[in-house]
């Protein structure tokens, strides 16, 4: 096997300095999102999506961010799903984004909340006939199924019952949360793992900037 201690990079693409910060964390998140979607990476938009149950038990899994406003980062999932029951019990999350190429990552942590109806309704008819049947089809999500078959077989049955052209209704179970970031990490590989990091805290109706030790 590939002795791994001996694998290592020294970053040295750039710096992020404490002048080159936006004053508002989702604009300084934006900006690199922008970079990031420019950079011709592989969904640069996927995050890392950390969770906890009621006892503490940490899971953690990617899905797409679908939207960032001053509320926050949204995502859409199954409710029952293994994160939808963590975060019945325990509506806080924290995301990150690692984007190799351009030496950076992002964590955000923050409350969770369900977001509105209307909007789930408007995002789920977006996306294709196909994913809208698959999210039917993952009921619950996370649950065992015996094999690849019975998966296709109910998906088969959902297609033949919804006639192309007809409006495939929002399962209930599924739709989209939102974190509402109350802590942004911004990290610049730096050479000898001396990186750049800085974190946004909000505090009262702004951010408190620090920089932290690598
Ligand atoms: C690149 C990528 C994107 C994904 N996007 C989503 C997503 O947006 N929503 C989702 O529910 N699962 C998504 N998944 C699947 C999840 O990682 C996970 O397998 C699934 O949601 C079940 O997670 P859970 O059992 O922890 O609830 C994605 C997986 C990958 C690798």
């Amino acid at each position: 096997m590939t002795d791994l201690t001996s694998l290592r990079l020294s970053y040295a693409r750039a710096e992020l300095r404490r002048a080159d910060l936006k004053a508002d964390p989702f604009a300084q998140f934006q900006g690199w999102l922008d970079e990031a979607l420019g950079a011709d990476l592989l969904e640069p938009y996927a995050m890392q999506l950390a969770t906890a149950d009621a006892s503490g038990r940490p899971s953690i899994r990617t899905v797409l961010l679908r939207g960032v406003t001053p509320e926050g980062l949204t995502f859409y999932t199954n409710f029952e799903s293994h994160k939808g029951r963590d975060l019945s019990a325990n509506p806080q999350a924290e995301v990150v984004f690692f984007w190799a190429p351009l030496e950076r990552q992002v964590r955000a942590f923050g409350p969770v909340s369900r977001v509105p109806d209307s909007e789930a309704d408007a995002y789920y008819h977006v996306r294709p006939r196909d994913s809208q049947l698959a999210a039917h089809a993952s009921d619950p999500q996370s649950a065992p199924v015996p094999d690849r078959a019975t998966l296709e077989a109910t998906f088969a049955a959902l297609d033949a019952r919804h006639p192309h052209g007809t409006v495939i209704p929002r399962p209930a179970f599924w739709g989209g949360y939102r974190v509402h970031v109350q802590e942004w990490e911004f990290w610049q590989g730096r050479p000898n793992r001396m990186h750049d990091r800085f974190r946004y805290a909000r505090q009262g109706d702004g951010w408190h900037i620090d920089r932290l030790l690598p």
